[in-house]
């Protein structure tokens, strides 16, 4: 059997590599997967650690918060508020940036996260996850202000997403490829289980919430109903329906299987570009998607390249296996 390769070995030889990520980096991405590792535990108790249920306050954007929300927000927090490797952090489960406080170094990078991602499913045990994103200051200023934050997609140095599962993993990309790591608990380390993941370019399943189905623009809905004509339609055969309501799990089976996620844009509320968050959830999804071959796109553009305008900025989102995405995209541009 080949040498099991921990989290720390993959990233020790990342930063070895032709300076691909500099020694702050590396740090920081081993506190925030240590982070991870807390919220797993919290996640396995469930009820037995008094962590299930709402916390009865609502975050910036009206939604409800669990208690795991806020444990997991504050479990990154305190992780990675010392270390001095970070200037500040941004959080879908806080109002405006976190500035490092005073009496820690600051450094040179941003960290963006969605501490647990598919709220609905914490109580039903099932998959849930937490997102997170990196970027680098864009200068050498003292200081750090919310504009910082303000940074395309492809500006990321590393995004990542860590799925509570019947397996915790995390999966990981600097800029080579995706890497996945597998929790082992006994050794209490994330065991490199899987390399240069690629997701296939054709594939017969989609992932979409049909409930807001007569919501839809009409790009979404001609693709989705050509899906479900099935062999007698313009398709030619026939597709399969997967929807978990965590973001988190819906691609990570697209990454190791293939498939098509979106959350489009849709009329309920129409001043709104869509459901999911462009700098937690959006930008290191779709950094991920790219970097095993595969699209993300909001129907008319590479999410990559918005320019965000706000910390919570909403997006629309199509990603998953390169055929399909272009399919979709292709309806819009049709329009
Ligand atoms: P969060 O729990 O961080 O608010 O994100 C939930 C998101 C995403 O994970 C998932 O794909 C989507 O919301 C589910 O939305 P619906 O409940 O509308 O299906
Ligand atoms: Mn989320
Ligand atoms: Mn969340």
């Amino acid at each position: 059997m080949p040498p099991k390769i921990s989290l720390t070995r993959y990233l020790v030889e990342q930063q070895r590599m032709d300076g691909h990520i500099p020694p702050e980096l590396r740090l920081l991405l081993e506190v925030v997967a240590r982070a991870c590792k807390s919220i797993s535990q919290a996640v396995n108790k469930g009820a037995l650690g008094g962590v299930l249920g709402t916390a009865g306050s609502e975050n910036v954007q009206g939604e409800i918060q669990k208690k795991l929300d806020i444990i997991a927000n504050e479990v990154l927090i305190e992780a990675n508020e010392w270390g001095g490797h970070l200037a500040a952090m941004a959080s879908e489960e806080m109002d405006g940036i976190y500035l490092v406080p005073n009496r820690y170094p600051q450094g040179e990078y941003l960290l963006l996260f969605d501490p647990l991602d598919g709220s609905s499913n914490i109580d039903v045990n099932v998959s849930i996850g937490t997102i997170f994103s990196v970027l680098k200051k864009p200068d050498d200023r003292a200081g750090v202000e919310e504009q910082d934050f303000m940074q395309a997609g492809n500006r990321q140095v590393a995004a990542g997403y860590c799925v509570y599962g019947p397996q915790t993993m995390l999966v990981l990309t600097v800029g080579d490829g995706v890497a996945m790591f597998t929790l082992d608990r006994e050794q209490g380390s994330f065991v490199l289980t899987a390399e240069n993941v690629r997701i296939p370019e054709d594939t017969s399943e989609f992932a979409i919430n049909m409930s807001n189905m007569r919501h839809w623009d009409v790009p979404v809905k001609r693709y989705i109903d050509e899906c479900l004509q099935g062999r007698e339609g313009p398709r030619g055969k026939d597709f399969n329906m997967r929807w978990i309501a965590s973001m988190v799990s819906d691609v990570h089976r697209i990454l190791i299987r293939g498939g098509v996620f979106m959350y489009p844009w849709d009329n309920r509320e129409p001043k709104k570009a869509g459901k999911l968050r462009l700098m937690y959830e959006a930008n290191p999804m779709s950094w991920l998607v790219e970097q095993a071959g595969g699209v993300a796109s909001n129907g008319k553009q590479r999410i990559l390249d918005i320019q965000p305008t706000k910390l919570h900025e909403r997006v629309s989102v199509i990603l998953g296996s390169k055929n399909e995405v272009d399919r979709v995209t292709g309806y819009h541009a049709k329009l």
